[in-house]
């Protein structure tokens, strides 16, 4: 679907007030904010609209709260983070049984607002009209500028842009342009590397891709289910055998597609997965029926390096192998430092979200040279489907 949505800008905001969707849903220990990606990206744009805007409320969900108030997923402990890092006062609206009040309590808050955890009202996740209505009453213009929540049909991204002109805020934009850049008008070849420990969660991915990529590079025990596919012994490993049949229909619709599937040729095993356990090597054929393929071997990460060489366009979802436990990191480890260091070096195109592929982009330290990491988990899966997104389809089709 083309997108015809409106960029919001300094302009448009002038003295208007601005209700803003965005995803403040981060890692949190003890009120401490744990990783503060998701805040830091959004934080320049939201300065340049203050300058010229009356009145900024925030709205985010946190956690899962499921329609009641819970303590614990209070945002109100953000509300520090963001005095400090606006440089500004910033005030916070709390829970009103009422969401029809939220416009009386609105009218006295500060220049920023951070409004509670939208998900504690009952209405959030049931797209009621009449919250996003009283969250619609409070301002002139909405801001979606949530990319990772816009696969979510929630009053706070859907309904509400049938009341208020809607536009989409600067790192969604940003975030959709990189992405649609990536899947629609690719620089080829356009290889895809997925990972990830079940095919039966990335089917329809798997297949949407299938008629868009080159070369796809699969790893991760998400692979084993092809490789016994393909009777090869996989062992003990973790595996789909109620999925063959989707894997081989997989293999099959790539051959009709043109499009070449790669798959490991040597793996590192294991009898058990734990930190410092012992491993071993095998080539394809080779695993035991006791033994457990935790990574990629070295001739795979040689093979797939081979593979991303050839490609000028790469995207990238999950890890190799079982990256939290080492010395099954290694594979996700070499692939993504190779990844960051041919993207730095201009030859290639690199994308990379969904799921764990923020934390393996990290381990690898290739946060910085990837060309666009997505901080989307299950948004950029559904996207990758070739679904669309709620959030967006909504600011496509409002005034
Ligand atoms: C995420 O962390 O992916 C987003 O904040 C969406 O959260 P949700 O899966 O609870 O809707």
């Amino acid at each position: 679907m083309k997108n015809h949505y409106k960029v919001i800008d300094e302009k448009q905001v002038k003295n208007k007030k601005i209700i803003m969707r965005v995803d403040f849903n981060v890692p949190m220990k003890g009120g401490k904010i744990l990783d503060d990606t998701r805040i830091r990206r959004v934080i320049p744009g939201l300065k340049i609209l203050a300058n010229s805007a009356k009145q900024i409320f925030l709205i985010t969900h946190f956690g899962r709260p499921k329609g009641a108030v819970s303590k614990d997923l209070s945002v109100r402990p953000l509300q520090d983070y963001l005095r400090k890092a606006l440089s500004c006062n910033v005030s916070f609206l709390p829970y009103v049984d009422k969401p029809s009040k939220l416009k009386e309590k609105a009218n006295k808050e500060e220049k920023i607002c951070l409004l509670e955890n939208c998900r504690f009202y009952p209405g959030e996740e049931k797209n009621d009209l009449d919250l996003a209505r009283a969250y619609a009453n409070i301002a002139d213009i909405y801001v979606n500028d949530a990319f990772s929540c816009s696969h979510r049909a929630h009053a706070s991204i859907q309904s509400i842009t049938k009341f208020l002109p809607s536009y989409a805020g600067p790192v969604l934009a940003a975030e959709l342009k990189a992405l649609s850049n990536t899947l629609e008008n690719p620089t080829r070849p356009f290889a895809a590397f997925v990972g990830g420990a079940k095919i039966s969660t990335k089917l329809s991915i798997l297949e949407n891709l299938i008629s868009k990529v080159d070369k796809l590079l699969l790893a991760g025990a998400m692979a084993n289910t092809f490789l016994a596919a393909k009777k090869v012994p996989v062992g003990a490993s973790l595996y789909e055998p109620n999925l063959i049949q989707s894997a081989n229909m997989i293999l099959n619709l790539a051959k009709e597609k043109k499009c070449q599937i790669i798959l490991p040729i040597d793996g590192v095993v294991s009898k058990s997965l734990q930190a410092g356990g012992v491993s071993d090597y095998r080539l394809n054929g080779a695993v035991k029926d006791d033994e457990m393929i935790l990574d990629i071997g070295p001739k795979s990460i040689v093979l797939f390096k081979k593979h991303i060489a050839q490609s000028r366009t790469l995207l990238w979802n999950g890890p190799a192998g079982a990256f939290e436990i080492a010395p099954y990191d290694l594979g996700t480890k070499s692939l993504g430092d190779y990844i960051g260091k041919r993207t730095s070096a201009g030859y290639l195109i690199s994308v990379a979200g969904g799921g764990d592929t923020v934390a393996a982009v990290n381990l690898a330290g290739a946060g910085n040279e990837i060309s666009y990491l997505s901080l989307a988990g299950g948004a950029f899966l559904e996207w990758m489907e070739g679904k669309i997104l709620p959030g967006i389809e909504a600011l496509n089709s409002a005034d």
